[in-house]
């Protein structure tokens, strides 16, 4: 069998993104447009993979690291251009050529695959992807000669009223014969309106000389969405969203409301968990099976147990083991464990810490640095002290211990197993096992002088 090898496009600025950051390097589904290609392109036996780098090469360099092979195109003098850059390494192999727009993110190997099987099938020189769009405005229009094969492709800026009625577009993926490829693009002018060399031109050079040029059309326009600026980078997240959702519900997943519901592509779900509207599931997060996440829950590298309940809280690098419930309105902050069946309440903050089976933090409390053991009970707004502006101390709650209602616990601190804070107490002093600890002024009740202080207010106010 021939060689595949891929050239994807990368070195264009990017104008109409209007930003800083590279075209490519943008995310869709929490993966940057190159990275999709990148993958898609491991799903094809590919010999090797050309990366055309130039606007902003060190960043893509950089992101995308030394597992790919770069072409430099110092300057940015068209498609035709910029897949010449691979001549020099890639004119003298035999086999075929995948030559593809790098901001075309959601083309799935699918559909590579099956153009590459009727490339072939096809006897073709050159087949280029094509799809019909009801808007095809900014794309090349594909014209078809009288005997039905395709003449050209005509970009918006040169076409005439004419061929912009034209629905069918180039997508920006081509198959074409590796040899005849750069035979043909050493005759490419850059005779157009933007003076550029475009790299479809070779149609017409290929067909001059006697070579076959077909078109692939693929029905699914979702696929071919190429990035020019920001809107169609919110309709391809789109896309990318109802895809990924499709995904898990297909795998047992329930989604209330696929259309506000926003997974990224390497989360995994198991089967009966609930998604509910407003959540965000990023980055390697992963949930077990019959959970229940959200509503509006924003979850980060996020490891969730069976069973669990997170409801409008933001969980970052952490995990919650079996039956626990998170929120609503928790915090809970990079590096911290969360065991089996533990309460983590409201306007509770989390950071750094084990909180051991069992455990409950019902209500507005911050631990942080801390190990909270089995069982440990911790009142309504008891927090951890654990800065001193300086450094960050250890809290330690053995199992078993209750902390009291509005205790502040001054790290470095331990409190023993089975031991007792009363409320309101500033500990600073590790509490023994079993021990009651008290720690805070003893109450002083004056009778009758409240009534006292309430007739004289009355009296000065009449
Ligand atoms: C191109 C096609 C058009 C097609 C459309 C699909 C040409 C001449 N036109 O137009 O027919 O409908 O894609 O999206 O090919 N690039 C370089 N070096 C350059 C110029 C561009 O590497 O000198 C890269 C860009 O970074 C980009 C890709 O090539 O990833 C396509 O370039 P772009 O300027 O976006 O082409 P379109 O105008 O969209
Ligand atoms: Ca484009």
């Amino acid at each position: 069998m021939d060689s595949v090898y891929a050239i994807i496009l990368a070195a264009g600025k990017g104008t109409r993104m209007k930003s800083d950051v590279h075209k490519v390097l943008h995310p869709i589904g929490g993966r940057s447009m190159a990275e999709h290609l990148i993958v898609t392109l491991e799903e094809i036996d590919i010999a090797q993979t050309y990366f055309i780098i130039g606007h902003g090469a060190e960043s893509v360099k950089e992101h995308l690291g030394n597992r790919l092979h770069y072409c430099l195109q110092e300057e940015q003098l068209g498609t035709g251009h910029a897949v010449l850059q691979a001549e020099r390494e890639l004119a003298h192999q035999e086999g075929l050529t995948l030559v593809i727009n790098g901001d075309t993110p959601l083309i799935t190997s699918k559909t590579i695959k099956q153009m590459i099987v009727e490339h072939k099938q096809q006897n073709a020189a050159l087949s280029l992807l094509t799809t019909q769009l009801s808007d095809p405005k900014g794309y090349g229009r594909i014209v078809y000669a009288v005997d039905g094969t395709v003449a050209t492709i005509v970009e918006e800026k040169d076409a005439t009223v004419e061929q912009k009625g034209i629905k069918e577009v180039n997508v920006g993926l081509y198959c074409v014969d590796n040899r005849k490829l750069f035979a043909a693009l050493q005759r490419v002018t850059n005779d157009n309106k933007q003076g550029e060399y475009y790299f479809t031109d070779i149609i017409s050079i290929l067909k001059a000389d006697g070579e076959k040029v077909t078109t692939y059309r693929t029905e699914d326009a979702d696929e071919t969405v190429s990035i020019n600026d920001r809107g169609a980078l919110a309709e391809a997240e789109k896309v990318l969203r109802r895809r990924i959702n499709k995904m898990h519900m297909l795998a047992g997943v329930t989604i209330q409301d696929p259309e506000h519901t926003y997974i990224e592509l390497d989360v995994r779900i198991g089967t009966d968990t609930v998604i509910l509207p407003g959540t965000h599931l990023k980055g390697n997060t992963v949930i077990g099976t019959g959970a229940t996440v959200g509503p509006d829950a924003d979850l980060t590298n996020a490891t969730i147990g069976n069973d669990v309940k997170v409801t409008r809280s933001v969980i970052v690098n952490s995990s919650v083991d079996d039956h626990s419930t998170v929120g609503p309105f928790a915090y809970i902050r990079p590096d911290s464990v969360i065991g089996k069946k533990v309460k983590i309440g409201d306007f509770v903050e989390v950071k750094k810490s084990t909180i051991a089976d069992g455990a409950k933090v019902s209500h507005l409390s911050y631990i942080g640095d801390a190990e909270i053991g089995r069982d440990v009970n911790v009142g309504c707004g008891a927090i951890t002290v654990n800065y001193d502006g300086v450094q960050k101390y250890k809290t330690i709650v053995q199992d078993g211990a209750f902390i009291g209602c509005n205790v502040n616990l001054i790290a470095p601190v331990e409190v023993g197993r089975d031991a007792f804070v009363a409320a309101g107490s500033t500990i600073n002093q590790d509490v023994p096992d079993e021990a009651l600890a008290i720690a805070r002024e003893r109450q002083i009740n004056k009778e009758g002088l409240a009534k006292k202080f309430k007739t004289k207010r009355q009296s000065q106010n009449p």
